[in-house]
């Protein structure tokens, strides 16, 4: 049943309902729509729990950038790739667009405070204080993170208000310990998980 918030709107011109703010799709259909309000919307992802990465690259002057991501995926097996998705507001997107390539640095369990860092746009440097390595393709790899993947972007997809990047991954490698995880909007950890 679709919430209070959620309007049951036609998407065809004749109707006085239609406010085009709140189509899913500009152009008109004679499809009915039930749109969801973005709090609702982030609401029901939330409980979708996700392991915790950081997307690194770095931009025309060399210098390393980052943000916070759980919106990463397996896209393929052979050729190998993966997707993630970053948000056009993000200062890391014209560096992640320019540079053609990214690193996806997957969290371990005791790596919440970083995450909190790079989950932040105020702070000047996020890699201040962050020990990394730049890895041969040039790309910033944390120290400790619990799996490294390097990846060349081989497409990029824009939808809405966030742009799809797919890369072949270049270079793989996983380090020890526990995943960190990510679930209605806390950090948590895997109970009993092996190392
Ligand atoms: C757990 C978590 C997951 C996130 N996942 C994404 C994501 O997949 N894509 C995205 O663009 N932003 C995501 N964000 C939000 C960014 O990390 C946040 O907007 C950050 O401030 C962007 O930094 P920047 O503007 O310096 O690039 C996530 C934040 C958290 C805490």
């Amino acid at each position: 049943m679709p919430s209070p918030q959620a309007r049951r709107v036609r998407s065809d011109s004749s109707s006085p309902l239609i406010c085009r703010r709140f189509l899913a799709f500009a152009e008109p259909s004679c499809y009915i729509r039930t749109v969801i309000a973005a709090d609702d919307f982030r609401h029901v992802l939330g409980h979708f729990a996700t392991g915790v990465t950081i997307l690194t690259t770095c931009d025309g002057d060399a210098r390393p950038t980052g943000l916070t991501a759980s919106a990463f995926s397996s896209v393929s097996l052979d050729p190998p790739l993966v997707l993630i998705c970053v948000d056009h507001k993000s200062q890391s997107y014209p560096a992640l667009v320019a540079g053609k390539q990214f690193a996806v640095n997957v969290l371990c369990h005791d790596q919440e405070g970083v995450s909190r860092r790079f989950a932040t746009t105020k702070i000047e440097n996020k890699f201040e204080g962050v020990p990394f390595t730049l890895s041969p393709m040039g790309l910033p790899l944390l120290d400790n993170a619990l799996a490294h993947l390097e990846c060349a972007t081989v497409n990029v997809h824009l939808e809405g208000d966030h742009t799809i990047f797919v890369g072949r991954v270049e270079s793989a490698r996983t380090g020890g310990g526990h995943p960190l995880v990510y679930y209605r909007g806390r950090y948590d950890r895997l109970s009993g998980a092996t190392p």
